[in-house]
Formats: structure tokens, C-alpha cells, sequence
């Protein structure tokens, strides 16, 4: 197993299906690991903003029985003064027996877990990466499923700031014949660095019309476009409403196509859309805390 989440790159294929079937179990019979990590401490320290990840993970803690400490909001903290995230992660690692930890800079996971003493998973990093928000994508669609192999993937909005796109991407790659489909404005296109580590692992193409390949895929993934990320606030008018998913976006789509999305939207689905059949973003975001409390358990357990 392995002792921290930084980068879904660090965990390999068998690992990453582990951690997904132990979450169906667990979602099959929470009641067996209410009192899993009994006396255990997640701390939750978030530079930036979260709802689903800070209170998945506080709910996935709990849910196992242990107890949760966290810093919301970074003005109300050390943080605030200037502090190091070494030293913040020190602290955090004598106050608990794990941390969750979501930054804006790139490298922060790594940095946080080379000086904690305990288990550090990222909320998130930057632009960079969102690892647990690839593990439980990757759960909703094996569970849609049944397989990650074999399956045709569009991922839509901002390829290039949105940070769950890379974590997927590189999920994807340890897979057999995962083909994906990138739709996005030509300013928000995956960034290079990001293909190139997986070009020789999986077919990517780069596609302008959503509505002539539709009927191709298994998975939609829909991201906002991330206007924090933005140099400007002109450019980011320039490419907000690029591409918005109605209900006659889907009408070519295959009947047991799925329409994700890691959430929050900013216009980008209709609300129409949350009726049809197709629409999975909710449940999606329901699997975190299943996802979210495999991951914790492992970690957990893997220490005792
Ligand atoms: C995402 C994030 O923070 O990267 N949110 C999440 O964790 N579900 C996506 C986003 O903010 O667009």
C-alpha cells in the first residue's frame, strides 16, 4: 500500500482498484465500519476553498467513527502570519493521525509529506493535481460499469487550469484501452506537460465538436472553468460560456452514457439536465465519501 496521496502517479493500478472495492464494500455495509478508527484524529487543513472535499472527508472520518480538527478558512490561523507549511504540518501530524491537506502551490503535497509523521493525502493542489477527486471518479465509473478498460472518455471545459483533468489522465493511462476525447476553448487545452506523460499510455485526440462525437463516448466529464486561475478577468470572460450542456447537447448521446462532473458548476450543465437519466455529478459526489473512507482506512490501517 502506500503511506501518503500526493499524486495519483504513485499508485499503481492494483492499488488503485483496492481502494475502489473496498469503497463498494463499505458502501454495501457502512454500519460494519462505524467504529473502524474509534479515538482517531483527522486534521483538515485547507488553503483554498472546498465544500465536497473538506466535508467528504470530515464525513468519511466520522462515518468510520473517529473525530475531525481543521482549519477552514487560513485568515483565521497561523497560516495568516506567514507560517511555513512545514511547520503547519508538523503541528498537524502531533495533533492527529492524519492529515488532508488543499494548497495552491504546486508541490505542497510533496512538501507536506516529507515532513509529517503522518499520513498526508492531498485536497488538492494547485493546478496540478486533485487525486482523490481521480479515485473517486474513477469509482463512480466502475461502478457504472463494472471495468476502467475499454471505455471512451470526453473530458470538456478547462483542460488546462482545471486541476481534477491531469489526476484523471493519469489514472486513465494505467488502464487498457482507455481512449479520451478533450473538448475545450483553444486557450484552455491541456497543458503539454500533462499529454506528454501520458501520450504513450492511452489515445488522446483533441476534438472541436461535441455534438458530431457524442455518440461515442461512455463518459462526459464536464469542469468549470476555473476563473481563480485566470490571469485576467478579460480572458476569462472571453472563454466562460464556451460550452454549456443542455439537454439537446445529449439528445445523440448512448443510452447508458454518463454525464460527470467534480463539481461546483458555474453554468456550465443546465439544470434540465439533473432529470435525465444521464446525469451522475450528485451520486458522483455522494461516492467521495465512500471513496474517501477507503482511502482513510488504508492509510489508517497500514500504520497500526
Ligand atoms: C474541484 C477542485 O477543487 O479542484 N472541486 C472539487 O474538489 N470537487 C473542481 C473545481 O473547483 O472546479
Amino acid at each position: 500500500m502506500i503511506n501518503h496521496i500526493v499524486s495519483i502517479k504513485d499508485i499503481d493500478k492494483e492499488t488503485i482498484l483496492d481502494i475502489i472495492q473496498y469503497a463498494a464494500k463499505i458502501e454495501a455495509n457502512p454500519e460494519v465500519y462505524a467504529e473502524k478508527q474509534k479515538g482517531k484524529i483527522l486534521s483538515t487543513i485547507f488553503f483554498e476553498p472546498s465544500t465536497r472535499t473538506r466535508l467528504s472527508f470530515e464525513s468519511a472520518m466520522l462515518r468510520l467513527g473517529g473525530k475531525v480538527i481543521g482549519i477552514a478558512d487560513p485568515k483565521t490561523s497561523s497560516l495568516k502570519k506567514g507560517e511555513s507549511i512545514s511547520d503547519t504540518i508538523r503541528m498537524a501530524a502531533a495533533y492527529s493521525d492524519i492529515i488532508v491537506m488543499r494548497h495552491f502551490l504546486e508541490g505542497s503535497g510533496r512538501v507536506a509529506a516529507e515532513y509529517s509523521s503522518v499520513p498526508v493525502v492531498s485536497g488538492g493542489t494547485g493546478i496540478q493535481e486533485h487525486p482523490t477527486q481521480a479515485l473517486l471518479d474513477l469509482y463512480t465509473i466502475y461502478k457504472e460499469f463494472g471495468r476502467i478498460d475499454n471505455l471512451t472518455i470526453g473530458l470538456l471545459g478547462d483542460l488546462r487550469y482545471g486541476r481534477t483533468i491531469p489526476s484523471l489522465l493519469y489514472a486513465f493511462a494505467k488502464f487498457n484501452n482507455v481512449k479520451i476525447y478533450l473538448y475545450s476553448p483553444q486557450q484552455l487545452r491541456a497543458r503539454m506537460t500533462v499529454l506528454s506523460d501520458v501520450e504513450d499510455k492511452l489515445e488522446y485526440r483533441v476534438e472541436d465538436n461535441l455534438e458530431d462525437t457524442i455518440d461515442q463516448l461512455d463518459v462526459l466529464y464536464v469542469t468549470r472553468v476555473q476563473k481563480e486561475r485566470f490571469p485576467d478577468e478579460q480572458a476569462y470572460e472571453r472563454v466562460k460560456g464556451s460550452f454549456i450542456i443542455s439537454p439537446d447537447t445529449l439528445k445523440n448521446a448512448k443510452e447508458n452514457m454518463i454525464v460527470m462532473h467534480p463539481l461546483p458548476r458555474v453554468g456550465e450543465i443546465e439544470y434540465d439536465v439533473d432529470d435525465l437519466p444521464q446525469a451522475r455529478y450528485f451520486q458522483q459526489a455522494k461516492n467521495g465519501v465512500w471513496t474517501r473512507m477507503s482511502i482513510l482506512d488504508k492509510l489508517l490501517e497500514e500504520r497500526k
